[in-house]
């Protein structure tokens, strides 16, 4: 078993255990890949201010997102066919996040459904992300489905209404489950690990929707049921109707304009995510670093802004909060430990970012989450906003 110190290295282990399609889907981008390698390479442009010999005995990550204590202000960001990085991945994750004590957000198109994680959390509160479809009786069944469950907050994409295009999806062939091609079979062969957790689970569908769908018992391919059921006429007045059908804390995920960020105040959302959909969307966008501190200043502490894209390691957390996000989320770093190794992976995850916030918090002579403000930043480093 390799040394794992940091996300990298989950990455690697990771892309070695899991099947070529599920790996591929995890790890990419829409079309050239700009925005997503933006994401990640942005916050290399950002320079902290060290400082010494500040008392930094006394340290503590705890915060609040969307008035909830976190232990990091570090969320699990919601990702699709999580359960197909590994058996039952949504569970694990979900069970890794309630120990940690830190926000699991399940997407929509999860494997394991919300009920599921419901019964194997014991009930602990969770996020669940919706996507508006045209069926808005299911859309209505899915928020009922997410109230029953106890989730504590709703987490709207406003980003994903049509799909932008990855090249590796459609020459896989990315379907869940994986259809029993030659190929596919060959790669299989080689992951005896994920195929044996795959065999002992029954959980190898989108689990909130094979059963809940009239006439739907097998999905395809995601691009394709995504063009048939995904509804490209949302607009801010569906944003509404979600609001008053889920009647608790909403927060409105894929904002990277400004001018939409005041939509999202004026529909009375709870928070906001500045989010480019990890660069599987708008290729050629701007990455969730870059566009954050504008969109901090349009928001001017109405409603919490929080972030996702590219965050691979508590440095990265700290910069984002440095540029006024209240919380963060992480999808890939997650996945990546998923998939090297379950449960005990995502939760190395986790130790190594709170680990790595924790010490560079403490090296720029920060001990509260409280204390972290622009001044983290060396000036010049990240213009023009800095
Ligand atoms: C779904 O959220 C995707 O990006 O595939």
């Amino acid at each position: 078993m390799p040394v794992i110190t940091n996300i990298e290295d989950l990455r690697v282990l990771a892309q070695r255990r899991v099947p070529r399609m599920f790996y591929d889907y995890a790890d990419s981008g829409s079309w050239t890949e700009s925005t997503y390698r933006a994401n990640e390479s942005d916050f290399n442009a950002i320079q902290f201010r060290q400082r010494v010999a500040v008392n930094i005995a006394k340290r503590s990550t705890d915060s609040h997102m969307l008035g909830q204590p976190v232990s990091m202000p570090v969320a699990i960001a919601p990702t699709g066919l999580t359960g197909m990085q590994h058996a039952n991945g949504e569970i694990l994750a979900a069970k890794s996040a309630k120990r940690f004590g830190i926000p699991f957000t399940l997407s929509t198109m999860s494997i394991c459904s919300i009920e599921d994680v419901a019964q194997e959390t014991q009930g602990h509160p969770f996020w669940f992300q919706l996507y508006m479809m045209k069926d808005r009786a299911f859309i209505a069944d899915l928020i009922e489905r997410a109230k029953a469950a106890r989730c504590s907050a709703l987490v709207l994409t406003l980003d994903l209404q049509i799909l932008g295009q990855r090249h590796k999806d459609i020459k896989n062939g990315l379907s869940a489950p994986p259809k029993l091609t030659l190929t596919n079979l060959l790669n299989l062969m080689t992951k005896p690990r994920w195929c044996l957790g795959m065999l002992g689970t029954h959980r190898r569908q989108f689990g909130n929707i094979v059963g809940h769908v009239k006439g739907v018992s097998d999905m395809g391919s995601l691009a394709s049921w995504t063009a048939q059921q995904f509804d490209p006429a949302l607009n801010w007045d569906d944003v509404q109707w979600v609001k008053e059908r889920w009647g608790g804390p909403l927060i409105l995920k894929g904002i990277l304009d400004a001018e939409d960020a005041r939509h999202a105040v004026e529909s009375g959302a709870n928070a906001l995510i500045v989010s480019n959909h990890g660069g599987r969307q708008l290729d050629g966008a701007e990455s969730s670093i870059r566009a954050l501190p504008k969109i901090v200043q349009a928001v001017g502490g109405e409603i919490e802004v929080h972030m996702d894209g590219g965050i691979r390691s508590g440095q990265d957390v700290l910069k984002a909060l440095a540029l006024g996000a209240k919380g963060t989320y992480i999808g890939r770093s997650m996945l990546y430990g998923l998939g090297a190794m379950g449960e005990q992976g995502v939760t190395k995850a986790l130790e190594i970012i709170h680990n790595e916030l924790d010490l560079s918090m403490a090296f720029c002579g920060r001990t509260s989450v409280s204390a972290i403000d622009q001044s983290v930043i060396l000036p010049g480093s990240f213009s023009p906003w800095i």
